[in-house]
Order: structure tokens, then sequence, then C-alpha cells
């Protein structure tokens, strides 16, 4: 590839992202980053982290509702896990949170952000692709941010697939970052690598997307070497995904008039640091007793199953209800029902929605 092509490649992305970028709260546009305004660390930083592994439309009011509440990191640093966890609830991945939680206590200890790759990458929870994303749409700096839409559009422009195995797959991914890093490096001085970043993230979004990239209105179209070859929609052929194994187990739902009871998950592993209704292990046999590990001695009803699938498992949940007397004491915490199914993790909204009623049903990686 030539630097003229790149540079070519670089002046349609840089015009169709001036007419088409897509307005995100936590996105300083190209015209007002023209006119001065600098992306915010902090609000970059967020939205990284709440955007992995989930969408824009179901992160952005969880945005919203953390910017409105904690403005800056040190107002996210002085806050209680207590909060920060039950504001997370239902955004999924809850290690994510625990990191997010532990980098604002470093980075309100020092005075402001890591400006550059290496720094960042030395936070707590911050990996390449989030340390590349800050650094340039924060800074500028010229480092290749590779998520799964960049991904695609590169692996797109290059033709660069895999055969489908893993070791195919991992060494596309190597050729993807090499020619995304070729892209930023062959900037030139007056262009902003975060507008670069953010214009690639927003073509794979909304044109070179997965079923059917929308090749006619392409501002890479006639560079793109997949559509050339005519099936761009084959690329980038990844490793075929391994089959998720199910696990079994029960969640115990101890009612005691508008309240129900909770515990808190431990502060490691698998929705770790949560609240959740008490329940039994998950194994992939089935319990020899469905009510091992209720907590006390009462009249337990089996009122359903909830169904929830994580990263690398799916969860079969028999859910079964008691009615505690009123002045009921257990190990853990009693929680108005309604403020549970706000405070819970999806899998465990599904759970007392089921045994009390409310709550949606939607199933989700969270
Ligand atoms: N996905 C991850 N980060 C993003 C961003 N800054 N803009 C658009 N989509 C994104």
């Amino acid at each position: 590839m030539t630097a003229h092509n790149l540079r070519k490649m670089l002046t349609a992305v840089d015009r169709w992202y001036r007419r088409h970028a897509r307005v995100l709260p936590w996105r300083v546009g190209p015209e007002a980053r023209d006119q001065g305004v600098k992306p915010d660390p902090y609000l970059v930083w967020l939205s990284e982290v709440m955007l992995q592994q989930t969408t824009i439309p179901h992160a952005a009011p969880y945005f919203e509702a953390f910017r409105k509440r904690w403005p800056n990191v040190k107002k996210l640093a002085a806050a209680s896990w207590e909060d920060v966890s039950a504001a997370w609830a239902g955004l999924g991945y809850y290690s994510r949170a625990r990191n997010l939680y532990a980098c604002a206590q470093v980075l309100a200890q020092r005075r402001g952000f890591p400006q550059d790759t290496k720094g960042l990458r030395e936070l707590p929870g911050v990996g390449p692709y989030t340390a590349a994303a800050i650094a340039s749409i924060a800074f500028d700096e010229r480092i290749a941010p590779v998520d799964g839409n960049i991904e695609r559009v590169v692996s797109r422009l290059w033709a660069i697939g895999s055969d489908g195995t893993e070791k195919g797959w991992r060494a596309a991914k190597v050729e993807i970052g090499e020619r995304a890093q070729a892209l930023a490096d062959a900037l030139p001085a007056d262009r902003r690598a975060g507008d670069l970043a953010q214009a690639l993230m927003d073509l794979g979004a909304t044109l070179c997307t997965l079923r059917k990239p929308n090749c006619p209105i392409c501002p890479l179209n006639p560079m793109c070497a997949a559509r050339a070859e005519g099936e761009p929609e084959h690329y980038p052929a990844k490793a075929e995904k391994k089959a998720v194994p199910t696990r079994l187990g029960s969640a115990y739902v101890l009612v005691r008039g508008e309240e129900v009871l909770l515990v808190r998950r431990p502060p490691s592993g698998l929705l770790g640091g949560m609240m959740m209704p008490p329940g039994s292990v998950w194994s992939e046999e089935k319990l020899f007793d469905p009510l091992e590990g209720a907590p006390g001695k009462f009249a337990w009803e089996h009122v359903g199953e909830v169904r929830h699938v994580f990263t690398h498992f799916a969860l079969k949940l028999d859910v079964w209800r008691a009615q505690a007397p009123a002045r009921a004491k257990a190990a853990g915490e009693w929680m108005k029902a309604k403020d549970a199914l706000a405070a819970l993790p999806t899998v465990g909204r599904k759970v007392v929605a089921l045994a009390v009623g409310g709550g949606n049903r939607r199933d989700s990686a969270s």
C-alpha cells in the first residue's frame, strides 16, 4: 500500500466524517474540535469502558446518569462502591465496574489523566484497546484502537480474512492491527487521530455493517478490496464460535412484605461485588437438592425458571420463593423489591421479576 493510497483513504474518510459523524453524548464532533473544544478524558474513558461489549443505545442512558451524578473523576472516586455498582447494574460484565472504580481511586490521587497509551496502560483495567481509544480520541495520539467496527472496516478494505480457524484468525487480527496503524501513521500533520478513530467506528457501525454493507454510498468504495472481490460481507471470517455449555442452579427469593433478601457476591469472579438474591452453586450437573443453600427454613415454592446467557456459558436457574414473617432475620440485606429491580444485574432482575412480578425479561449477556 503506497503512502498515496493511504492518503486517499484518509481524505475520503475525513470528508465523510465531517458530514456524517454521529452525535454521541461523549463525543466532541469535528466542527467543535475545529473551534478548539477538547474532549474530556474522563468522559472518553467512561464511555469506552461502558461501550466494551455493550451497544450504544444500551450504554447511553448509563453514561448520562454517571456523568450527571459523578461529573469528574474525583467525584467518582469519592462515591461508595454500593452506589457505583447499583448505577452500573444492568450494563453487564461487572469486572468493568470494579476496574472503573479502582481506576478512579488511582486517578484521583494523581494530577489528571496519563496522556499517552503507555501511561494509560498502567491504570487498573485499561487494556491495549481502551488505552489506544482514550489516547487517540482524547489526546490525538497517532495510535489505532481496533474495536469490532474498525476491525470489520479494515479487514474489508484490504480483504484480510481467515480460514475460520483460531490460528488463521489470530494471524488476520495481527494484520488488521498493522493496517489500522499504518492508516494512523499516514495522517497528515494537520489531521486529528481522534477523528480518524471515530470516523472508522462510525463507518463500521452505519455503512460497513456485518450483514448488509451499504457499499454504494461508502466513501471507501473505490479502494475497498473486499468490495472489488464482490462479497464484502464474507469479511472478516473469524474463528468459529464454540458452543457454550449450560449451567444449572437455584435462586431463592425470600419475600418480607415489600422487601426481598439480597446478598453481595464476593468481590472477584462473575457478577463480583454485585447484589443478588441468594443462590446455589451453578454447575453443569443438576443439583441433588434444589434447596441446598436456601436461606433458613421457609416454605419454599418453585415459581419457574430463568435463563440468562453469559459470555462463556448459558445459565438456567430454578427460581424459588418463600414468605418470611414481618421481622424475620436472615444473613444479607433487605431491599424493596422495586429498588432491587433497578439495582441488580440483569439476571438478578429476571429472578426477582419472576418471583414478585414487574421488571422486564430481556435476555442479554449482562
Ligand atoms: N465505540 C466505542 N467507542 C466509540 C466511540 N468513541 N464512538 C463511537 N463508537 C464507539
